[in-house]
């Protein structure tokens, strides 16, 4: 996976890519059980894993600690935290996931101590930490700040109840893990309530955790003295890879089958594609999408769990260019997340910026490929599914930005008929 670019022939709007595409494990659920190993006293193991730039980052941060992490197989990793580890978070590493942050709260619960600096990641907004330092004062810690790091330390922490001023998903599983394996009883009121949240919670209570109330928004930890690995982690499929393809799907498929999902993840997002006009069939495991005559617009506000995820609102800003009407986008959750839409507007779109959170999308507009950046994650995404319904030759440049979260992306997309080369 080098940083290269990806070189992509655009359909001038046909609907013709067709065939079965299978979604892989959620980055963001494995890398939380990455950061769990540091919990336990025994090894664990963690299957179904995405082979993604990010679980490379987060493998070489908690070996740089002083745990063994082994690639046993394809897409599984067994991970052994021996014991007195090292509690400063490299910082080249740190500052490039935003996930650096969840291994603070088990460094803290297992050696009393933990120092870092402010965590990296996809440029879309402030994305503060004051939620995590507050949570671990309340938990009896002290934090400072000295030049670049944070220093938390606890001479012994105890269970409080944290009432979150947002329901932040990574402070939920980093709390979490903090109060495992904290004397007393941690109650977090005002928590999220992602999936991945629940899988992270499941694996830690099989190992001998006392976590209830996960995927609600009050979650109570009862601290126990330790955790003994039973089972591996399944990592779940990736509900925002599954939906990306699934807007992909409704903006330039014939017949698409999205297999190895669960499409009771997105349930608002299906209901928003139908909405629009989509053809979708859903089994259990599957999301079948079909062609339809026209897309219609659509209204958006991004939410936490069960609602829209920010994760998807680019994917569907591009959908929103092909669907007739005016549609609008209501951002609420990072406020830097618009500034893609700059580059969707050179491409040819009619878009109306109100507001680092809102937007207006009339169509349907044709798109002319460009040449243009990955600015994140899930914009890069976002600019494949816009490079594939625009008419000629688009080049992606900084696909390190799309190589984090989704893997062998070009590849994957071959098999559905998409002309998209890496360069
Ligand atoms: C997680 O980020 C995901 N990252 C993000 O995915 C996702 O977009 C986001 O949740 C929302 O679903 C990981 O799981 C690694 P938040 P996170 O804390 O936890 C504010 C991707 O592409 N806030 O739930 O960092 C914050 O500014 C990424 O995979 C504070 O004010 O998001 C935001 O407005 C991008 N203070 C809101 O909470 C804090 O201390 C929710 O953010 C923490 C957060």
């Amino acid at each position: 996976m080098e940083n290269g670019k990806f070189v992509i022939q655009g359909l001038e709007g046909q609907k013709v890519l067709e065939g079965k595409i299978s979604v892989r494990g959620a980055k963001n659920a494995a890398l939380k059980a990455f950061a769990a190993s540091i919990l336990f006293d025994d090894g664990i193991q963690i299957d179904n894993v995405p082979f993604i730039k990010d679980i490379e980052s987060v493998s070489n941060l908690l070996k740089h600690l002083g745990v063994h992490v082994n690639q046993i197989s394809e897409r599984s990793f067994k991970l052994k935290s021996s014991g007195g580890i090292n509690t400063d978070l490299a910082d080249d590493i740190a500052k490039s996931l935003r996930a650096s942050i969840v291994l603070s709260g088990p460094i803290l619960a297992k050696e009393g101590k933990v120092s870092f600096s402010h965590p990296g990641g996809c440029v879309i907004g402030e994305r503060p930490i004051d939620i995590f330092l507050e949570s671990f004062e309340k938990m009896g810690a002290n934090t400072r700040k000295d030049g670049e790091k944070y220093i938390v330390s606890a001479a012994k922490l105890h269970g409080a109840e944290i009432i979150f001023k947002i329901p932040s998903v990574t402070a939920t599983e980093t709390l979490m893990m903090t109060g495992v394996l904290t004397p007393g009883t941690t109650i977090l009121h005002n928590a999220a309530c992602e999936p991945e949240i629940v899988a992270l919670a499941d694996f830690l209570n099989a190992g001998g955790a006392e976590i209830n109330g996960a995927g609600t928004h009050n979650v109570v930890i009862k601290g126990v003295d330790s955790l003994r690995s039973r089972k591996p982690f399944l990592t779940p499929s990736d509900r925002i890879e599954a939906g990306s393809l699934a807007i992909l799907a409704a903006v330039c498929g014939k017949d698409i089958d999205i297999i190895d999902c669960q499409p009771e993840h997105l349930k608002v997002l299906l209901r928003a594609l139908v909405s629009a006009g989509a053809n979708i069939q859903e089994t259990g495991k599957s999301i079948r999408i079909k062609s339809s005559p026209s897309l219609r617009s659509l209204d958006i506000k991004t939410h936490e769990y069960p609602g829209i995820p920010t994760d998807l609102q680019s994917p569907l800003a591009v959908l929103m260019t092909q669907a007739t009407g005016k549609s609008f986008i209501f951002e609420t959750i990072f406020e830097g997340r618009l500034n893609y839409l700059n580059e969707l507007i050179r491409m040819g779109a009619d878009i109306t910026i109100c507001d680092p959170h809102r937007a207006i999308i009339s169509g349907p507009t044709s798109l002319r490929g460009r040449e243009m950046e990955s600015p994140d994650l899930r914009a890069g995404l976002a600019f494949i599914i816009a490079a594939l319904i625009a008419k000629g030759e688009s080049i992606i440049h900084n696909i390190y930005n799309i190589d984090r979260g989704y893997e062998n992306i070009e590849e994957r997309l071959r098999l559905i008929n998409a002309d998209i080369k890496r360069v």
